[in-house]
């Protein structure tokens, strides 16, 4: 495909009142990136000149988005002096002859998708879909099977209201369109906003034909509450899950388990109910068990859970870690930990066993500290490991034992341990029995 074909405008300058939030409608995360990550990852498929429109919220919006991407406009709307999708349009140059104007809050949009919109010559393009419940969209007036006109949900007359046609948010314009109708647009409407949707009505009355394109939901969704939101991170997660499926993964109760964007499976991977993969994790050959958490690492050949925890920037290879377990910032290679224990900024080396209960204490109240465990050492249970510290190779930690910091020699046994009193017959005088 020739991606200078076509030039993508991203309207993400609305304030997305419907949301009640705080935050810019369009930097609501789905699948642990901002609505708009997705939007501008499905464009840049098939275009080389992407603009997004900001207003409302415009440095945390470019810097989120300059974060992931390098080479997008960004085009500032009078949103003042003329607000609506209309007046967003105002402002832009795109460099090729034919746009795509997509919506901000259609995370769920792919190139594949979009390719309707690519492939006619007409004038314009607008994407509709038919829905049982059109709230909060505008109605698609046809007649005789040509589109007439968009009427916004606030200025509908009842009998509009009933339409179920609805415009899905994206359309394809050639640039002189473009060109002609944006600057005639006006606010006279019952949100005093400039409306792009004004434009299909002005075209069709100088004799223009408006191709409609059917759409779905599941692509072309719009977010305009935090239970579109939700049910938009829904589909979304069937799509990844779907993928990593269909590459091989096998998935027990996949509905609920929660993949981000961003997560990688390589190999013959086998995940339980309950689990969440985070960030960048990559996991190869592995079987993640029930509950389990990963965030930010990677798993290579190892056995995780069930109920464990990794934390951002673990690394385990051969390695086993079970329930209650958490892992932060550590690399661990054929380790085992079986049972309730925190290992953090902690390298701990093949054919060590670390005992129930173990804890690398890590923070003194101020900074951060490591913990070096060499190999085949055997970490017995309940043991607090005070880093900054180094265990050696060949090294026995007893039960219940407290290490300073410092450095235990290699092939040693460290034990601290107060020696143990019996008193005969005290549960007998204590209670009186
Ligand atoms: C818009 C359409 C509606 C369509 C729906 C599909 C108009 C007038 N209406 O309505 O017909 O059914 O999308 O989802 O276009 N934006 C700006 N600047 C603004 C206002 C909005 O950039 O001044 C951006 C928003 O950030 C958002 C997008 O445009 O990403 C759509 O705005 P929104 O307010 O959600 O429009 P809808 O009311 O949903
Ligand atoms: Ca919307």
């Amino acid at each position: 495909m020739n991606k200078n074909n076509i030039s993508i405008v991203i309207l993400a300058a609305g304030k997305g009142s419907r949301m009640k939030s705080s935050k810019a409608k369009v930097l609501h995360s789905i699948s642990g990136k901002p609505m708009l990550y997705h939007i501008i990852k499905a464009s840049k498929e098939i275009s080389n000149d992407i603009s997004i429109v900001v207003a409302h919220q415009q440095e945390a919006v470019i810097e989120q988005i300059n974060a992931f991407f390098d080479d997008i406009h960004f085009v500032v709307q009078d949103a003042e002096n003329f607000p609506g999708t209309g007046g967003a349009m105002m402002n832009i140059k795109p460099k090729n002859e034919k746009v795509l104007v997509l919506n901000g809050d259609m995370p769920l949009i792919t190139a594949q998708a979009l390719q309707g919109f690519l492939t006619t010559q007409d004038d314009i393009i607008m994407s509709i879909f038919d829905l049982e419940n059109p709230d909060g969209y505008g109605r698609v007036i046809i007649e005789n099977s040509h589109v007439q006109k968009i009427v916004e949900q606030k200025d509908a007359t009842a009998n509009e209201l009933k339409v179920t046609t609805v415009n899905a948010g994206i359309y394809a314009f050639s640039k002189n369109i473009l060109n002609k109708y944006i600057p005639l647009l006006n606010n006279d409407n019952a949100q005093a906003e400039y409306y792009l949707t004004d434009v299909i009505a002005m075209a069709k009355a100088d004799g223009l034909s408006i191709s409609p394109l059917l759409v779905d939901e599941e692509n072309f969704k719009g977010i305009n509450s935090k239970l579109d939101l939700a049910h938009a991170e829904e589909i979304m997660q069937n799509k990844i899950k779907a993928k990593w499926m269909n590459a091989g993964v096998i998935m027990q109760l996949p509905s609920t388990i929660y993949i981000e964007e961003g997560v990688v499976f390589e190999g013959e991977c086998r995940v339980e109910n309950g689990c969440r993969f985070t960030g960048n994790t990559l996991i190869i050959d592995s079987d993640i068990k029930a509950h389990t958490i990963i965030e930010d690492s990677v798993v290579k050949n190892s056995h995780v859970g069930p109920l464990a925890h990794l934390r951002p920037l673990s690394y385990l290879e051969n390695t086993h870690i079970g329930n209650f377990v958490e892992v932060k910032e550590s690399t661990l290679k054929g380790v085992k930990a079986g049972h309730l224990s925190y290992l953090g900024n902690a390298q701990i080396d093949e054919g060590t066993n670390i005992g129930a209960g173990t804890i690398t204490c890590n923070y003194d109240g101020i900074k951060k500290h490591k913990t070096i465990i060499g190999k085949n050492v055997f970490i017995g249970s309940d043991s607090q490991l005070i880093a900054p510290l180094i265990i050696e190779d060949d090294v026995m930690i007893a039960a219940g034992t407290t290490l300073t910091s410092g450095k235990i020699e290699k092939g040693s046994l460290a034990i601290s341990r107060e020696k143990l009193r019996t008193i005969k017959d005290f549960y007998y005088k204590f209670f009186g029995k």
